[in-house]
């Protein structure tokens, strides 16, 4: 199984997120990388409108993996600008069966909830991830950890429930 792991991150918190996950479960690790800087006005306003905005192209082809899982900060309540343009750019929407956010708040959730309609084989949720308060770190390392048990399916159980997967997308039905 070959896995993609596609992240942006602003400020790093993804980027810790994504580089955990990736070893945990053997992926390949892409950036995306907005064309010009994003000031943080223009970030809120965009995510907050569903917009996308210019970004390198990736060293990789997508469509080369069985699988994608996409990392992205909350902004606006949604996920970032630049993970926007990937779903828009690269048809691969389909291969989409993981996402996880990094959020100051507990926001995460919400701005999944608003790709489940895109994303029809997300599996793996993994949201509200507080990865820049430092008394948060054991709680987060423990989640991340568990959400690489799940991909990597060795056999945790309950594992279903929480913020991770199908019940998400029953609940936003
Ligand atoms: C423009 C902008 C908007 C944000 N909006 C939210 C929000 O709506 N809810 C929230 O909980 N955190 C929000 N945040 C905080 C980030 O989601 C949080 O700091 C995250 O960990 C940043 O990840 P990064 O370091 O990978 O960029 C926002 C941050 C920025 C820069």
């Amino acid at each position: 199984m070959r896995t993609l792991i596609v992240y942006y991150s602003m400020g790093g918190d993804v980027e810790k997120i994504a580089k955990k996950v990736g070893e945990g479960i053997g992926a390949d690790v892409e950036q995306l990388k907005p064309v010009k800087s994003i000031s943080k006005v223009t970030a809120a306003i965009g995510a907050a409108t569903g917009q996308g905005v210019a970004i390198e192209p990736l060293r990789v082809n997508p469509k080369d993996y069985d699988q994608i899982i996409i990392g992205s900060p909350v902004w606006a309540g949604s996920v970032a600008t630049p993970v926007n343009q990937f779903l828009k750019e690269y048809d691969v929407a389909e291969l989409v069966k993981g996402i996880f956010t990094s959020s100051a708040g507990g926001d995460g959730h919400g701005a999944v909830q608003k790709l489940y309609k895109k994303l029809p084989n997300l599996k793996y949720v993994l949201t509200n991830i507080y990865a820049s308060k430092k008394e948060q770190s054991a709680f987060n390392g423990e989640r991340i950890d568990r959400y690489i048990d799940v991909i990597n399916d060795v056999g945790v159980s309950g594992s279903n429930t929480d913020s991770f997967g199908q019940e998400n997308q029953e609940e936003s039905e």
